[in-house]
């Protein structure tokens, strides 16, 4: 399979477009799929210029109700009538950030999306087909994220912790490979791996996506301790890491450090194929 990152926080390639998000083109011998969409207008520009065919995908995911991973839709819908979009039913809820610099800021999805058509509401496991596997519904806490502890969900009782209930993950089967692609792992990636192996007998091949070690408009990062307890456990997994926008870039380097060639940084641009 090939995978054409369109959207990550950094800039690989100058005449790309740059945003804080993420999104992730991916073909299969019997799918080509969109794993979010960005914050903004990136997405649609980038796809043009690595001339990636929006408008043949076929399925959608938005891992979770956040502006930065479900921005570009409302532009992809416009091009793309046709393919399926899996949603988790509570990805519309009414999601805040706590900003260092700005105040408490609306940071869901566009509310005005959630009666098209094209949405498949996801709230559990499901197959799509044999090659194709959602999860949601992780509950271990086990490195919990501590950027989650600035977001919110508004309620009737005010803001709540977010709980990210919303968040769903994909496993991708290919041949031998098992290819976990995770948005941001609110839940932590080390649940998600956990409960990708539980849900399916084995470790990912491959894990894809954002770890949320770090969160910059709050100026939270995880300790350096978490970061190597993480490190060693996605060693121990045996599996290849491509990561990056929620990771940030010094968590990243730290990773580096500890996994050496079992981890490689997403960049806007980069392009790969995973056999
Ligand atoms: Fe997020
Ligand atoms: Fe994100």
């Amino acid at each position: 399979m090939k995978v054409t990152t369109l959207v990550e926080n950094t800039r690989g390639q100058e005449d790309l477009c740059q945003e804080h998000g993420l999104s992730l083109y991916i073909e299969t011998t019997k799918h080509k799929i969109l794993f979010d969409t960005g914050a903004g207008d990136c997405m649609m520009k980038n796809a043009k210029k690595l001339q990636v065919p929006l408008e043949e995908v076929d399925t959608v995911i938005v891992s979770h109700g956040h502006y930065d991973h479900g921005g570009g839709l409302e532009d992809f819908l416009k091009i793309n009538k046709h393919a399926k979009i899996y949603i988790h039913p509570e990805a519309f809820g009414q999601f805040y950030s706590e900003r260092k610099d700005e105040g408490t800021v609306y940071i869901g999805l566009n509310q005005k999306l959630k009666v098209e058509k094209q949405i498949i509401w996801m709230a559990d496991d499901l197959w799509i087909d044999e090659t194709l596997f959602l999860f949601s519904k992780v509950t271990k806490r086990e490195y919990f994220p501590i950027g989650n502890r600035t977001l919110f969900e508004k309620t009737d009782e005010g803001l709540l912790p977010d709980l990210f209930r919303h968040e769903i993950n994909l496993i991708i089967h290919e041949s031998d490979k098992k290819v976990l692609v995770a948005g941001c792992a609110h839940k932590g990636i080390v649940n998600i791996i956990n409960k990708a192996k539980d849900l399916t007998k084995t470790y990912p091949t491959h894990v894809l996506g954002g770890f949320h070690l770090s969160k910059s408009t709050s100026g939270i990062r995880e300790e350096n301790q978490v970061v190597k307890a993480i490190g060693d456990y996605l060693n121990e997994t045996g599996a290849m890491y491509y990561t990056g926008h929620c990771t940030g870039e010094k968590a990243f380097l730290y990773l580096k450090d500890i996994m050496n060639h079992r981890i490689e940084a997403l960049t806007t641009g980069l392009t790969f194929n995973i056999k």
